[in-house]
């Protein structure tokens, strides 16, 4: 498999890069709007960039670089595996778009891990019931740009449509008047160090509590579910594919 890195030059880039390596997958270029050195020819922008035919586009950079990453592998043909967060509702609109014309696997989360916790999370809504109240919590590194992650807003998607009259997201709470409702989901964002990724989902009862939880140890998780997601979209016809997708395939 042949790969090429979109913000190679990041935290993320650099620990796909490195899983790549160790797996011998070859990695044809990099694009990174920041200057720095790395093991393969890495260009300021998608104009800069040669035709890179038969590559996987992996993307982990802002959503900022969404629209020329999408124009380039239209042009050329490529499948792509989206990973960055932050997207506005506009341009997962343009994702779905392009989706038409070319592979695209898009996943807030690239572990299989919080796959499952998401499967886990909307069941336990549908077991547990209207009587239970859910909060979100989330904590990552002070790096981190968006709030709350993509991750979060991922089980809230999940757990939101358990229920009869879908539940709103509350993104914390402050001030005087601001009483939980019944109808809302929490959604609370902690922000320092290093945390590579937490997630708790709180299922709260009139007498009991439920708690399920993800930790990620390491970025190289991510970087590992990325290169699996590029296998697995090599050789599929446009759509647009998620981690379900890639669990269900392995079974
Ligand atoms: N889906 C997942 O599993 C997952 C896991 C971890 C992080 N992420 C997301 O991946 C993204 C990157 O995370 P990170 O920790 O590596 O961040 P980072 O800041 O370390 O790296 C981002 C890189 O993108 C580059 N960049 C910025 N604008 C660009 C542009 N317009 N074109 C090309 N490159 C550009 C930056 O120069 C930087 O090198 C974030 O959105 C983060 O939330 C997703």
């Amino acid at each position: 498999m042949k790969i090429l890195i979109s913000g190679a030059l990041g935290h993320m880039g650099r620990a796909v890069a490195a899983q790549a390596s160790a797996q011998g997958v070859d990695i044809v270029a990099g694009v990174d709007a920041a200057t720095g050195t790395c093991d393969f020819p890495c260009y300021a922008s998608f104009d800069a960039l040669p035709d890179c035919s038969g590559a996987v586009l992996i993307d982990f950079s802002r959503p900022e670089a969404l629209s020329p990453l999408l124009d380039y592998a239209v042009r050329n043909r490529l499948p792509v595996v989206l990973a960055t967060t932050g997207y506005s509702p506009e341009q997962e609109q343009e994702v779905d778009r392009v989706a038409r014309q070319i592979p695209v696997f898009r996943s807030a989360n690239m572990s299989v891990g919080v796959a499952l916790l998401k499967h886990l999370c909307r069941e336990a809504a549908k077991v547990l019931g209207e009587s239970f109240d859910v909060e979100i919590m989330e904590a990552h590194h002070n790096r981190k740009v968006d709030a709350p992650s993509g991750t979060a807003l991922l089980l809230y998607d999940a757990i939101k449509d358990a229920y009869a009259e879908p539940r709103q997201a509350q993104l914390g709470r402050g001030g005087r008047d601001c009483k939980r409702q019944h109808n809302e989901i929490g959604i609370h964002a902690l922000r320092g160090g290093t945390v590579t990724g937490e997630h708790e989902v709180c299922f709260f009862g009139p007498a009991e509590r439920i708690r399920l939880c993800h930790s990620a140890e390491d970025r190289s998780v991510f970087a590992s579910g990325a290169l699996k997601a590029a296998a697995f979209l090599a050789d599929k016809t446009p759509g647009r594919y998620t981690m379900e997708d890639l669990v269900t395939s392995a079974h």
